[in-house]
């Protein structure tokens, strides 16, 4: 298969082109080009397919006949820069540290818009997110909730929460991969009565507002039937909980999770049809338990921001090891995108200064770190390459710089957006100098 197939086979992305240098262009702007002016590796971000990944999840939600709400799930991707470019979009976020909500802050991202995860938020971290005033908090576990109780009071600070649920589907009774099962680290689990005495327990409490519930069943979820069971559990406890504790549910946010395509083999999804059902699913279901349309959330990460990502590399040395296999090193690896060791990930990967080459060999791209592990790609079929070609890995924008590490002391990469035939540098690249920032030498050292 040439790169032009592969290319379209793998992204219906109308931003993504082979331009007349035979160069892989984005967005109107050379990758070769950017790769010269702000080094490698380079992680680059097709704004516009950001954008319209959000309007997609957006008309995902449109049948839903109740207010709607999307919240991007800034784990999967953040930088200042990139929260401006959310606000833009007129969305939420939700947060899972104080790194991430100070850099939101940083942007200037409206409070009132950011939500607050986390399975074990601090008394320092919860203080900033009351002294910023965010929309809601995420309350997982009964440490936090009596921690929030007695905070909220002595501030006199009314807050509006959603719970997180487990429903406690389990993967053993289902085939879906899940982490909504009842062993699991994060939330208050349904089927163990937790959840219902958390609930009671918030809507006692005088400073807390409990806007509604909140589920995750986990990540790369191409089906909706799993979403259908976990809400139909919640709900039919809400319906109990309307009943016992007048309790209404005015916020229903289902977490995110819409399947992503890494790999041109890997299943294609369309997380907007997948929201169509699940909106359907829900819809149903409401009107079966005779309860009001509460707000419909969802929490997306990777599917706003996967599709949007490429990373350059340069490649260096080779090693040639014949009838097992042709090594090929890259200037990155698995500082700046740890998935394929860590998740088994596959990606896909092109000659960027050479599209039209012909793939007629098949090699294995190496990582730089000291480190076996640090295979970025198994078996790619490329071109004949030499060092200073160029590679580029594609639908690498989700938790690949968010996850970028400093293993064997190797700088992060530089972000850079591009849009409408300009670039921006969201991130700068780090520098061995940036790492001084935290050391300190000994004071009498002598040698
Ligand atoms: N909401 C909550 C509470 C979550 O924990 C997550 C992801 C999301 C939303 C967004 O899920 P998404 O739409 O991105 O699938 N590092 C892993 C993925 C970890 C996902 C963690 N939680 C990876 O690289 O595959």
């Amino acid at each position: 298969m040439g790169n032009k197939e592969e290319l379209a086979n793998f992204t219906a992305r109308d931003t993504i082109h082979i331009n007349e240098n035979n160069h892989l262009e984005i967005a109107g702007v050379d990758t070769v080009e950017l790769a010269k002016k702000y080094g490698t590796p380079l992680v680059i971000y097709d704004i516009q397919t950001v954008r319209e990944n959000i309007r997609e999840l957006k008309e995902g939600l449109f049948d839903y006949q109740g207010p709607t709400e999307v919240s991007y799930a800034s784990k999967a991707f953040s930088s200042v820069a990139f929260y401006q470019t959310i606000h833009q979009e007129n969305i939420a976020i939700d947060v899972v540290s104080g790194g991430e909500l100070y850099l939101a802050k940083q942007a200037g991202f409206p409070a009132k818009k950011i939500n607050f995860h986390g399975n074990n938020k601090s008394l320092q971290e919860l203080t900033d997110a009351l002294d910023y005033n965010i929309g809601n908090i995420i309350v997982d576990n009964f440490y936090e909730l009596e921690m929030l109780k007695q905070l909220t009071k002595q501030r006199q600070q009314m807050t509006n929460i959603l719970l997180r649920i487990t429903p406690g589907v389990s993967a053993d009774t289902h085939q879906y991969i899940m982490t909504g099962q009842a062993d699991s680290k994060f939330g208050f689990d349904l089927q163990n009565g937790q959840a219902e005495q958390a609930l009671k327990e918030a809507l006692e409490a005088s400073y807390l507002n409990v806007e509604g519930l909140h589920m995750h069943i986990g990540s790369q979820i191409f089906d909706t039937d799993s979403y259908a069971l976990s809400m139909n559990q919640i709900l039919s406890h809400v319906n109990k909980w309307q009943k016992k504790y007048g309790f209404q549910l005015k916020v229903f946010n289902i977490g995110g999770g819409f399947g992503v395509q890494h790999t041109s083999e890997e299943a294609k999804n369309s997380p907007k049809k997948q929201l169509k059902r699940i909106s359907q699913q829900l819809m149903k279901l409401l009107d079966d338990y005779g309860m009001v349309y509460p707000e419909l959330w969802i929490e997306p990460g990777r599917s706003i921001v996967s599709e949007a990502g490429t990373t350059i590399y340069e490649i260096g040395s080779q090693k040639t090891l014949p009838k097992i296999r042709n090594y090929v090193s890259i200037d990155g690896g698995m500082s700046d995108n740890i998935r394929p060791a860590f998740y088994d990930a596959k990606y896909t990967g092109f000659v960027a200064n050479r599209m039209n080459a012909e793939a007629n060999t098949v090699v294995s791209i190496a990582g730089k770190a000291c480190e076996s592990g640090d295979m970025l790609i198994y078996d790619l079929p490329l071109p004949e390459v030499k060092a200073g070609d160029l590679l580029a890995v594609i639908n690498t924008g989700d938790y690949t710089f968010a996850m970028a590490n400093n293993y064997n002391r190797i700088p992060r990469p530089a972000v850079v957006f591009v849009e409408d035939g300009k670039d921006f540098l969201a991130v700068r690249r780090e520098t061995p100098k940036d790492f001084m920032r935290f050391e300190n030498t000994l004071p009498k050292y002598n040698h």
